[in-house]
């Protein structure tokens, strides 16, 4: 997310702007290991290195010895006749309101805040008198997945005619979604207010055909729809499920909770369900200004580590709306004698990877606690291999937190990729394994981390004593500074290379980090060239840093380099250090795909520098692998840094495909198997636009979908957007 424009605490995401305190990791730290790791040096040390650990990234290795090769086949890529891709002229930056396309694709409204997915819900009149948001689109498009149906409605992961989207909602513009914007009375939020906000939330799950014409279109009433909101009863599962850090007065056994918060990214499974990211829920909550003397110095800690110091107050003020539970959960000062009389731990039970069945909607939906408790972005999964355990990637979008992996117990059994009960899958590979935390060394070379007792640094970490796996996993954060992992510029989704199996990372930026903090993987800190506010300065731009893992999944090791610099084109080579031009540069990444069909790798932006310049972006890229460019020394204005940079961008490998309307974002990238429709998010547009401009559609900062000639009135919508080919096509070639 960008900003917001409600709360007063708000102007950047206080969330993003980090609460990591710890000094991980020194540079010390990384030169002491990089001298004990010669053998996986590469660079200055050895002209050799480079080329040696590039083959071993790729070559993947058993923990034997044997080679158990990296999977270079995709259902649906097309290895016969691979079509000519990037064969579109790429778009040019633009400022318009608009969703523009490349010439001879077409860009169509598919599903807009409000639209309704059950007949009981009338057609949006976007006018905030919409009501029964639980029966209709949330708001703040985010993350997405498609789903493959039958055409008779079975699940079938290469239908291209039917299916399911996952769609989620990460926040809310309570400007446009009431009539006069969001109000108080004494403090208090109306209660119809706040709970159109609740409902406004979490994901919504819409089976969608295709019909005349080659387009799709949503099916009102389909048994799949569903939508799950931050109200909604869901299960914690894994090693947390029961623990008395999850008691709170709805569940005392802390086996329950209620609604998935804030969902940014999303993941796809293997067995066919969607992994929601829960990101910045921590602002949801308020917390009394006297609270620390009724907290042990342990709760004091945790609850400053993830951004709730006393006295904090919440985003939208839903706790202000009445006393009953629904409310009252919101605040979670200790007020009772115990855990199970207030919800002190309410807080807990958010910042998971989320799963629910889209093909089922009623199933449970279920938080998998083993996956850690963080900002979660989007999740990506290893190239399943029979036999061999599934590891999935993960980003905790904050300033200087940290990359992870979690590596599942079970091995993967290829015939779950069809089971019939899906969450019992999920309950097999993500309810059980070993959570990790990333550390990059100068030198090229990454370690994971493992969070657990069994890690001596977590288990004699002075700042916090770890009582068990679920303290470990709830406070993940805070055992991943115990373990030394590295601190990021915000790391967002990843995505993995459906060929090489490379994990990709957009870190979309990082106003704190300074030209005497920066190490090899966030290795710039310099000015913005925008002259129109002030100056920005820190990682402005953002990088996309990727890694290959030294044997597979669950390798303890890694190498790794920076695939792209963001950067204006015009910005001096020290900036502009992948080389982008007027077609192809862009500023702060944040959503990032693969299309199976093609192997395109779509980058998607949520920017504040360069929006003077252009609104945000999709490009798609065509990335090589880690190692296909060499050792760089980056010059922050004289403190200089060594690290690793990809291949030189061109336009043969990066090209500016769309670019959306004003003051949006563009996250969520979905395809169809076939790869012939694109779907794309457009979250927040016009989120600049103040309550007292709702007067004067002539004011708002965009009108965007209705100035495309979708939906009733001129506020503008959070969208998702289909895009085809007008040949029929691919898209992307
Ligand atoms: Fe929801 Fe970090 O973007
Ligand atoms: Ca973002
Ligand atoms: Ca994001």
């Amino acid at each position: 997310m960008s900003k917001h424009n409600f709360a007063p605490e708000l102007g950047a995401d206080p969330d993003d702007i980090g609460n990591n305190v710890s000094a991980n990791p020194s540079i010390q730290d990384v030169l002491a290991l990089r001298a004990s790791r010669r053998g996986f040096l590469r660079g200055s040390a050895g002209g050799a290195g480079m080329a040696l650990f590039g083959s071993l990234g790729l070559a993947s290795c058993t923990s034997d010895g044997s080679s158990a090769g990296v999977k270079t086949t995709q259902p649906g890529l097309d290895q016969e006749k691979p079509p000519a891709l990037l064969g579109f002229s790429a778009v040019a930056k633009s400022v318009a309101d608009a969703f523009v396309v490349p010439a001879g694709y077409t860009a169509a409204v598919l599903y807009a805040c409000g639209d309704p997915l059950f007949s009981d819900a009338d057609a949006a009149r976007n006018d905030g008198s919409d009501a029964n948001y639980e029966r209709r689109a949330g708001d703040h498009h985010d993350g997405m997945e498609y789903f493959g149906l039958s055409v008779d409605g079975r699940p079938l992961a290469s239908g291209s005619e039917r299916g399911v989207l996952a769609v989620n909602h990460e926040y809310i513009n309570p400007v446009f979604l009431h009539a006069n914007g969001p109000t108080s009375v004494a403090g208090a939020r109306p209660a119809a207010e706040v709970n159109k906000e609740i409902a406004c939330h979490g994901v919504s799950v819409l089976e969608i055909r295709k019909g005349a014409g080659g387009r799709f279109a949503y099916v009102v009433d389909s048994p799949f729809n569903r939508r799950v909101t931050a109200a909604t009863p869901v299960e914690l599962s894994g090693p947390a499920r029961g623990s008395a850090l999850l008691a709170t007065r709805y569940d005392p056994s802390g086996q329950r909770t209620r609604g998935t918060l804030n969902n940014c990214g999303t993941g796809k499974t293997p067995w066919g369900t969607v992994l929601t990211g829960e990101e910045n829920w921590s602002g949801y909550f308020t917390r009394g200004s006297g609270d620390d003397a009724r907290r042990s110095a342990k709760e004091v800690t945790a609850l400053k580590r993830y951004g709730r110091a006393a006295g904090k107050s919440s985003r939208y003020g839903w706790e202000s709306a009445g006393a009953s539970d629904e409310y009252a959960r919101w605040d979670i000062s200790a007020t009772a004698a115990s855990a199970a009389g207030d919800f002190r731990n309410e807080m807990n039970g958010q910042g998971y990877l989320t799963e629910i069945d889209p093909y089922n909607a009623s199933s449970l939906v279920k938080k998998r606690t083993a996956t850690g408790r963080f900002a979660h972005e989007g999740a990506a999964f290893s190239l399943p291999q029979a036999g061999r355990r599934l590891a999935v990637y993960m980003g905790d979008d904050s300033q200087g937190e940290y990359v992870y992996k979690f590596v599942s117990d079970a091995a993967w059994d290829p015939a779950d990729a069809t089971a019939a009960n899906r969450m019992a899958a999920g309950d097999k590979y993500l309810d059980k394994g070993r959570l990790y935390a990333a550390r990059f060394n100068a030198d090229g070379s990454g370690d994971w981390l493992e969070l657990s007792l069994a890690n001596p640094r977590v288990a004699g970490f002075a700042g916090y004593a770890f009582a068990d796996q679920a303290d470990v996993l709830v406070h993940a954060r805070l055992a991943a500074d115990a373990a030394g992992a590295t601190r990021m510029d915000r790391p967002e989704w990843c995505a993995t290379h459906p060929q090489t199996g490379e994990i990709y990372f957009t870190m979309t930026n990082n106003s704190s980090r300074a030209p005497g903090g920066v190490d090899a993987a966030n290795p710039r800190s310099y000015t913005d060239l925008r002259s129109d506010v002030k100056a920005q300065s820190g990682n402005v731009n953002g990088h996309i840093i990727r890694l290959a893992e030294q044997a597979g999944a669950d390798s303890l090791r890694f190498a790794w380099d920076i695939y792209l610099f963001g950067a204006e084109a015009g910005a001096p080579a020290s900036v502009n250090l992948s080389g982008l031009n007027a077609d192809n540069d862009f500023s702060s990444p944040d959503g990032l795909a693969f299309a199976a069909s093609t192997g395109i790798c779509w980058i998607q932006t949520d920017d504040g520098a360069y929006n003077d310049v252009t609104n945000d972006q999709m490009l798609a890229a065509l990335p090589g692998t880690v190692g296909d460019g060499g050792p760089v020394t980056v010059d922050n204005g004289g403190a200089t840094v060594n690290t690793y940079r990809g291949a030189l961008a061109s336009n043969a490998t990066l090209k500016r495909f769309l670019v959306g309307p004003r003051g949006c974002e563009i996250t969520g990238v979905a395809e169809t198997p076939d790869g012939r429709t694109l779907f794309v998010n457009v979250q927040h547009p016009g989120e600049d636009t103040k309550a007292s401009d709702l007067g004067d559609p002539g004011k708002y900062q965009s009108q965007w979908p209705a100035n495309a000639g979708y939906g009733a009135g001129r506020r503008p919508r959070s969208s998702t957007v289909m895009i085809t080919k007008n040949d029929g096509g691919k898209i992307g070639t």
